[in-house]
Parts: structure tokens; sequence; C-alpha cells
């Protein structure tokens, strides 16, 4: 059987890829639960310190959630469309959100609805100048389910994300970029390269700190900066005892470059 998504790892970044192409990678059930079972497989892979999420063709990285299956949930009343539709799409994007390891998204084509609420969800993007975004649920006379009300808002400001979710209407790359959506717009070829380009600046530091910037920055996001600041301070307390940062600091000291290992 085909998987859903496809996993590579070389040079410590393992590359998913959503694998439906002949549904423009549309996100049903069995693609959720498999990118959460590779999410807790790469989270204890010492092997890999970075993780990259793209599409499969050439047209797109995600067309959202499976509209024929959620139908079919939701045909079923609101306990089975919210506990097999909304809670397994918020678990997949809240896993990828606070996830110790950076995922960055590489936006090959498409992303709309759930393909736009994974690039909010994941730490850093980066897109295809070919690629087009859009968050349409409002078409089908739904909000968007999978974080998409309140991540964008949050990266773009209120009255922003309002436009795209109230007129449903598709928006390009640069206007991505523009919005904080997207880090980087890059020439279609050249996706991948960039993006792994991006993973390699990463992975040359430690990765305790990584874990601890990503848990501090995402998480006080949704806190009082009193909490934000409380949790910054307990993220750099842990790395008191390490190796990592005894070696950041004899090797600026040295004039050297750090040899960094993960404890
Ligand atoms: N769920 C399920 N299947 C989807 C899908 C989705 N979200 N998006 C696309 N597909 C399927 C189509 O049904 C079609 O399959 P088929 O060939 O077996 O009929 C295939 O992918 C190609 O899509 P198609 O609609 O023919 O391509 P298009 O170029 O005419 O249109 C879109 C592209 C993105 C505008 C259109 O597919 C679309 O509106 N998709 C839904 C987007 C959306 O609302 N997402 C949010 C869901 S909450």
């Amino acid at each position: 059987m085909t998987q859903p998504v496809l996993c590579e790892i070389a040079d410590g970044i393992a590359v998913l890829t959503f694998n439906r192409p002949d549904k423009l990678n549309a996100i049903n059930y069995a693609t959720a639960d498999r990118l959460l079972e590779l999410l807790d497989q790469l989270e204890v892979d010492g092997d890999v310190g970075a993780i990259i999420l793209t599409g499969a063709g050439d047209r797109a990285f995600s067309a959202g959630a499976d509209i024929v299956e959620f139908a079919g949930s939701v045909r079923e009343g609101p306990r089975v469309a919210c506990r097999d539709f909304v809670r397994r799409g918020q678990a997949m994007t809240a896993r990828m959100e606070a996830f110790p390891k950076p995922i960055i998204a590489a936006v090959n084509g498409l992303a709309f609805g759930g393909g736009c609420e994974v690039t909010e969800a994941v730490h850093l993007a980066v897109a295809s100048d070919r690629a087009t975004f859009a968050k349409p649920e409002i078409r089908l006379g739904m909000p968007p389910t999978f974080g998409g009300t309140q991540r964008l808002t949050r990266l773009a400001g209120r009255k922003r994300a309002l436009e795209l979710l109230l007129t449903g209407e598709a928006f390009p790359a640069d206007q991505a970029l523009a919005l904080g959506l997207v880090n980087e717009v890059v020439p279609h070829e050249k996706l991948l390269p960039a993006a792994l380009d991006l993973a390699a600046r990463i992975l040359q530091h430690s990765p305790l700190a990584v874990a601890a910037i990503i848990t501090a920055a995402v998480r006080g996001l949704n806190m009082s900066i009193g909490e934000g600041l409380q949790m910054e301070s307990e993220q750099f307390a842990m790395m008191v005892p390490t190796h990592d940062l005894r070696e950041g600091l004899d090797a600026w000291q040295d004039r050297r470059a750090p040899r960094f290992v993960g404890r």
C-alpha cells in the first residue's frame, strides 16, 4: 500500500512528503495519523536534528483536509465530527508547533485550508515562487478547524488574517512573505536546496539550545510576558549543567569553533 507520508533521512535532516499527489495531497485521517507516528519516531531519533515537510507532485503542498472523508464525519453529527476530524487535525498542527526539533515547510505549490494551517503551525517556511495559499473553508460554509482561526491572526495580525479568512480568496507567495507566513520565497527549482540549507544552518548549533529556543518562543507567545520570561529563565537553567553550554562559552573564549554534542 502507498504510504500517505514518505520519510527520507540524510545528513541529520528528515524530509517528510505528503504523498497523495492525485488528490493534491489532501490530508485524510491516514495522512494525519502517519504524520503523528513519524513525528513520534523522529523526536527520539538521535540522528535527526531537523525536519522538512513538502508535497509530492508538481501542483500541491496540500489542498487541505480531505473534504470527501470529513464530510462523512460531519454527517455523523458534532460528536463524531469533532472527535475524528477536528481533534485529529488540531493534534497534528499542535504537535508540529511544539515539536522540539525545527520543522521547515517547503511549500511547493497549493497550500489551501489545512495545507495553509500546517504552514502556519510549523516553525519556519520556505515557499516556491509557484506556491499559492488560501483559507477557503468559508466557501464550504465552515470556519477552519486545524488552528486556522488562531495562528494566522497571531502571525499576521487580526485584520489581515480576517480578510483572508472571510473572503477565502487565494494569495500568492509574495503576500505570504509580507504576512510573515513564510520566511523566504525562492525560484521553484531552488525550493528543496533552500530548505535544506536553512536546516543545515540550524544543525550546526546545539540541539539542546535549539529545543529550548523553540519551546520558549512558541509556548511563550501564548503566555503573558511575565510567564514567558519565567519560562525563558527555566529553559536557560536547564542548559546550565550541560556540556553544550560550557562548550559554547569555552569555545568563544578560546576563539575556536564549538563542538556541540547534544547533552
Ligand atoms: N479533499 C479531497 N480531495 C481533494 C481536495 C480536498 N481538499 N482538493 C483536491 N482534491 C482532489 C479532487 O477531488 C480531485 O480528485 P479527482 O480527480 O479524483 O476528482 C483532485 O484532487 C484534483 O483536484 P481538482 O479539484 O480537480 O483540481 P483543480 O485544479 O480543478 O482545483 C483546487 C484545485 C485546490 C481549487 C480544488 O481542488 C479545491 O477547491 N480543493 C479544495 C480546497 C479546500 O477547500 N480546502 C480546504 C478543505 S477544509
